[in-house]
């Protein structure tokens, strides 16, 4: 796997110091008064109850199944603490990946209130990464960066302008990064890890808000070519995060879903049928988490005007919004 990424955005100097935006000089002072610490602020002393159901089976697709409850206990609970560790893995390489994005848009940024606003996010990504090795050593579990995560995450390392950074980092992922954290929030079952996912999502909710204030300034004033082009890279980060573009870099399930499954020694392919035939002749209680696309990251897209009348029918066609009607 690539471990180093070349960086070709300019790094900008600014000499204005006074703030010219009440948004994110607001935005800057919650940030200051919210720093909390991993060591602590959280009561680490609690030991991990019964690491099979850190999230609770019952928000679970496949721990919800008939044929869940078919396997013997043993094969159960080592599905779902895989599962755990698999999920809680990709939050941990994710605020990496996250940690090492934001730094570049320190430099990047061309105002002196986003660069002060995108040093605080850099501390609280450190922060994250802290927060989810220190829980993941105590589960004493843990998986690779999937192929997708990691292809997205080169993707925004290796842009060449900030907008591009910052529509990939700032509304994609942290967009996706929320919307995640929120529907932990109602699975985490172990007390522990609802402490730290409510602290963390506290922080991506003002990541996300960084993100929505600098676009919807910046994007209205950029030329019309260079605003296609900052459709394209959008539309583009969604294809690589859905494993549907980009190069081979790291194939997008090199390390996928079906890893908790086999390590727990089932058939991926068999799990699928299984549970596509039993959603099928018993769908789902429509309180069930609707996709992060849908309920977090398509809106904040549209906010800022990423999905112009120009872009929108490639949405359409790959399936991430519905037709106009
Ligand atoms: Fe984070
Ligand atoms: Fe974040």
């Amino acid at each position: 796997m690539k471990l180093i990424v070349e960086n070709t955005c300019p790094t900008q100097w600014r000499f204005e110091y006074e703030s010219t935006d009440p948004e994110l000089e607001n935005l800057y002072e919650l940030a200051k008064t919210n720093q909390w610490n991993v060591s602590t602020d959280i009561n680490w002393d609690r030991p991990i109850q019964d690491d099979c159901d850190i999230l609770a089976r019952s928000e679970n697709a496949l721990g919800r199944s008939k044929f869940f409850t078919s396997l013997s206990k043993e094969v159960q609970h080592e599905v779902m603490a895989n599962q755990a560790a698999f999920t809680l893995s990709q939050f941990l390489h994710g605020e990496q990946g996250a940690l090492l994005c934001c730094g570049e848009l320190v430099n990047s940024v061309p105002d002196v209130e986003g660069k002060l606003y995108a040093a605080t996010q850099v501390m609280d990504e450190a922060r994250h990464v802290e927060v989810f090795h220190k829980y993941l050593k105590k589960l004493d579990k843990s998986y690779p960066i999937t192929g997708g995560l990691k292809n997205v995450l080169d993707a925004i390392l290796e842009a060449e302008t900030w907008q591009q950074k910052c529509v990939g980092m700032q509304i994609m992922v942290e967009s996706i990064a929320m919307g995640s954290f929120k529907n932990m929030l109602v699975t985490a079952a172990d007390p522990l890890l609802k402490d730290i996912v409510t602290l963390t999502a506290r922080d991506e909710a003002r990541h996300v808000a960084f993100g929505i204030i600098s676009l919807q300034h910046e994007i209205p004033k950029m030329p019309e070519e260079e605003r296609a082009a900052l459709e394209d890279f959008a539309l583009l980060g969604l294809n690589i995060l859905v494993g549907r573009a980009g190069d081979a870099r790291v194939p997008g399930r090199s390390v996928g879903f079906e890893q908790p499954l086999i390590d727990a020694g089932l058939d991926p392919k068999e799990v699928v049928a299984v549970l596509t035939e039993e959603r099928q002749s018993n769908p789902p209680p429509k309180t069930e988490q609707q996709p992060l696309f849908q309920h977090y990251l398509i809106p904040n897209m549209q906010r800022v005007g990423l999905i112009s009348d120009r872009i929108r029918p490639q949405y359409e066609e790959a399936g991430f919004m519905a037709p106009a009607a």
